[in-house]
C-alpha cells in the first residue's frame, strides 16, 4: 500500500500509526483564525490542541526522520502572534532539534493599511537526532554565475562553484495558491505542491512514509507520491478529502497539472517561462 486518506480527526489517525513508522510529517495546521474549517479558540487552548498533536507526531517518526511545521500569523484586532514563536517550545521541550526556520516569500495577500502587507511564512524544520536524512543534490537550483572559475591558485581555471547547482538557501520563493495558480481548488490555504516536493526530495528517501496531520486537498501526499514515496494524512472536512481523492485520481490518469518546481517567478518584463506540466503517479493498493 502507498496511499492511506483518513476522513476524520487526525489524533484518531495517528492512534493507529506505530512508533518510528513516517520519514517526514510535513504540514500547515489551522492557524486560528476562524476560518471555514476551524473555531477560533482560546489561544492556550489553540497551543495545547497543537501539543496533542505534535506529540503523537514525534512518536510516530523515524530517528532519522524530520517534523516540517509550516506556520503564519495568528491575528487578533490587528496584533499579530508569529506562530512559529508561540509553538517553538513544544518542540523544544520534546528533544527536537531546530535545523532550519525557512522563509517562504510569496507575492499575493492581503493588502494591509495599518501595518506592511504580509508576504511570507515559516516552515519550521525540526529533526529528533543528529543523524537524519538530508539529500541536497535533488533540490540544488542553478548557479547565478555557472561558468565562474577560480582566478588564482591550484584550481586557478577551474570551475568554482558546484555544477550540480546551488544549496537552495533558508528563503524560497515559491507562489502561493491565489485564483490564477494551477493547481487552485476550492480550499482557502492549500500548499503548492512544489513547495512540498522540495521537503520530500531532501529529507526522504523513494518508498519513505510522508504524513500530513492537517491534509487539506491532499497537496503533501501529491508531492509524496509524485516523487515515488509513500502518503498518508487526515483531513476532518468531507468536501476536502473528496478534493483529495479526485486530484490524486486525475494524477494516476496522467491529468493533473501542476507548477513545476524550476519555473521561474514571474516577470512581467519575460513573460515567457516554463508552463505547468501534468504528473502521472502511481498508487499501489
Ligand atoms: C491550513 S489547512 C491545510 C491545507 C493543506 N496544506 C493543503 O495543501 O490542502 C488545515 C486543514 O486542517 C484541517 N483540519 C482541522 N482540524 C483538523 C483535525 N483535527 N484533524 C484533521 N484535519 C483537520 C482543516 O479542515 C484544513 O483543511
Amino acid at each position: 500500500m502507498s496511499l492511506k486518506l483518513f476522513e476524520g480527526d487526525c489524533l484518531d489517525l495517528l492512534s493507529q500509526i506505530p512508533d518510528n513508522f513516517v520519514k517526514l510529517v510535513v504540514t500547515s495546521p489551522p492557524y486560528n483564525l476562524n476560518k471555514d474549517y476551524e473555531n477560533k479558540l482560546d489561544m492556550n487552548e489553540y497551543i495545547s490542541q497543537q501539543e496533542a498533536v505534535i506529540k503523537e507526531c514525534v512518536r510516530i517518526l523515524a530517528d532519522d526522520g524530520s517534523i516540517c511545521w509550516q506556520v503564519g500569523n495568528y491575528v487578533d484586532n490587528g496584533k499579530i502572534v508569529p506562530l512559529d514563536i508561540a509553538l517553538y517550545n513544544i518542540f523544544d521541550s520534546l528533544g527536537l532539534s531546530l535545523r532550519n526556520r525557512i522563509v517562504w516569500h510569496f507575492g499575493h495577500g492581503l493588502h494591509a493599511s495599518k501595518r506592511f502587507s504580509g508576504r511570507y511564512e515559516v516552515i519550521m524544520w525540526f529533526t529528533k537526532n543528529d543523524e537524519y536524512i538530508f539529500n541536497l543534490d535533488p533540490v540544488r537550483v542553478p548557479q547565478k554565475y555557472p561558468s565562474k572559475k577560480h582566478f588564482k591558485g591550484p584550481k586557478r581555471g577551474k570551475l568554482s562553484c558546484n555544477p550540480k547547482g546551488k544549496n537552495p538557501s533558508d528563503v524560497w520563493d515559491i507562489p502561493n495558491v491565489k485564483s490564477n495558480h494551477v493547481e487552485k481548488t476550492a480550499h482557502p490555504c492549500q500548499f503548492p505542491v512544489e513547495l512540498v516536493e522540495r521537503l520530500v526530495l531532501s529529507l526522504t528517501n523513494e518508498g519513505d512514509w510522508v504524513f500530513d496531520p492537517f491534509m487539506g486537498v491532499g497537496s503533501t501526499a501529491l508531492a509524496a507520491l509524485i516523487h515515488g514515496r509513500k502518503a498518508m494524512g487526515a483531513e476532518i472536512m468531507p468536501e476536502y478529502i473528496k478534493i483529495a481523492k479526485e486530484r490524486i485520481l486525475l494524477a494516476q490518469l496522467g491529468k493533473l497539472r501542476i507548477r513545476p518546481m524550476n519555473r521561474g517567478i514571474f516577470d512581467p518584463k519575460n513573460p515567457k517561462n516554463i508552463p505547468p506540466k501534468f504528473v502521472k503517479i502511481e498508487v499501489e493498493e
